[in-house]
């Protein structure tokens, strides 16, 4: 029988399409999220699309006495996939203290919880944005850590605290450096659902489908081909599938760490991800070009070949599916999960 899976902020986007993912592979699902920023509508949706039932606590990674109520509830919990954190580069140079304090002080009191119970094997969401400014393109697991704001070493300090706690406690851990995750479920059920669109593909759809006035192209000056920013999109529902793989692989190894880019390894530009859009909406997309965003970088693409060793992992998904899913789920939910 398959183990039961904690989720943390599995009401989230990429948490919500995980789950959804394990209870169709037929793992049982305990999800907690303290809904900061999902709706436990995402989770009704999933229960819907797979005729399966899971289990949600709305609970806060900051208090950990719920941590452990939970943990006592269901003693069947072997494995857990921890996604709850806060996740905006800009709120969080904006507002560092409440970072630190929500991603750290969520996952000490986590693992701790966890280490108490002797559940000692976890995959972890950590982002690209721990490479900060690469002097390498493509990226491999190899690159130097060197974050360039807030948000990006909570990541990087939580992956040192993660080493630390496999060497101390025997831990398994995969940590898993998402790139750029895009798209959504094909039911259009479930998908990204921003109370404001700070990346560029939700920001294009909610153009598209006239919540916004205009696409801003964030600098065409780079040194790429077409003088637009470069980045390695992956569809969500392969980067769901990363995660059952990664479960796998604590199975195969269940002690130590593994580490792994999450990533298709090909990069597009703004512009190849516009023209892309406006071949699936069939509607005019305006555009104009403003100057770059502080902080960006011209190219990041991920070298996956790792994962696609070890985990036997591959992207299935291109870019026109990437965004047609994306479209179909902004249709169908203009106010995302809101009723209007
Ligand atoms: P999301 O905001 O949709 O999901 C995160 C979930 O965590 C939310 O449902 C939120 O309510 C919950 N949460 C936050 N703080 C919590 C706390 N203290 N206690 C309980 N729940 C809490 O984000 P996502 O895009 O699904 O990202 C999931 C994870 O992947 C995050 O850790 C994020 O940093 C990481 N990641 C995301 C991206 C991306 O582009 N989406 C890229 C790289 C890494
Ligand atoms: C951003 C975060 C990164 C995070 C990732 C996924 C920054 C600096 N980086 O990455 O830490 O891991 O999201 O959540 O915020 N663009 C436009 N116009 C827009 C929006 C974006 O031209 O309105 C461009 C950007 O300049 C970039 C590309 O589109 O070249 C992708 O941007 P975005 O979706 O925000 O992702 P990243 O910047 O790669």
């Amino acid at each position: 029988m398959l183990n039961t899976i904690l989720v943390t902020g599995g009401a989230g986007y990429i948490g919500s399409h995980t789950t959804l993912c394990l209870l169709e592979k037929g793992y049982e699902v305990v999800v907690i999220d303290n809904l900061a920023n999902a709706s436990k509508e995402s989770l009704k949706r999933v229960e819907k699309l797979t005729g399966k039932k899971l289990t949600f606590f709305e609970v806060d990674l900051l208090h950990e006495t719920d941590i452990h109520k939970v943990l006592s509830c269901h003693p069947n919990i072997r494995q857990v996939i921890h996604f709850a954190g806060l996740k905006a580069v800009g709120e969080s140079t904006d507002d560092p203290l409440r970072y630190y304090h929500n991603n750290l002080t969520g996952t000490l009191h986590l693992l701790r919880a966890l280490e108490s119970t002797n559940i000692r094997q976890m995959v972890f969401s950590s982002s690209a944005t721990v490479y900060g400014y690469p002097t390498t393109i493509p990226v491999n697991e190899h690159a130097p850590i060197q974050p360039t704001n807030p948000y990006g070493h909570t990541k990087a300090m939580i992956e040192q605290i993660i080493l630390d706690t496999i060497a101390a406690y025997n831990w398994g851990v995969v940590i898993l450096r998402y790139f750029n995750p895009v798209g959504a479920h094909a039911s259009g059920e479930i998908g990204e659902d921003p109370a404001y669109p700070n990346n560029l593909l939700p920001y294009i759809t909610q153009v598209a489908a006239g919540v916004r006035e205009k696409v801003t192209i964030f600098g065409d000056d780079y040194p790429t081909p077409d003088g637009s920013g470069v980045r390695d999109y992956i569809h969500v529902v392969d980067l769901a599938h990363a995660h059952i793989a990664a479960l796998g692989a604590l199975d195969k190894q269940p002690t130590g760490a593994q580490l792994y880019n999450v990533g298709t390894g090909k990069g597009y530009s703004v512009k190849e991800v516009l023209e892309a859009t406006q071949a699936v909406v069939d509607r005019p997309i305006p555009v104009e070009v403003g100057p770059r965003r502080a902080g960006d970088v011209a190219e990041l693409t991920s070298d996956p070949s790792r994962a696609h060793a070890a985990l036997g992992w591959n992207a299935k998904h291109d870019l026109k599916e990437m965004v047609r899913s994306a479209w179909h789920w902004q249709s169908k939910n203009p106010h995302g999960y809101r009723k209007q």
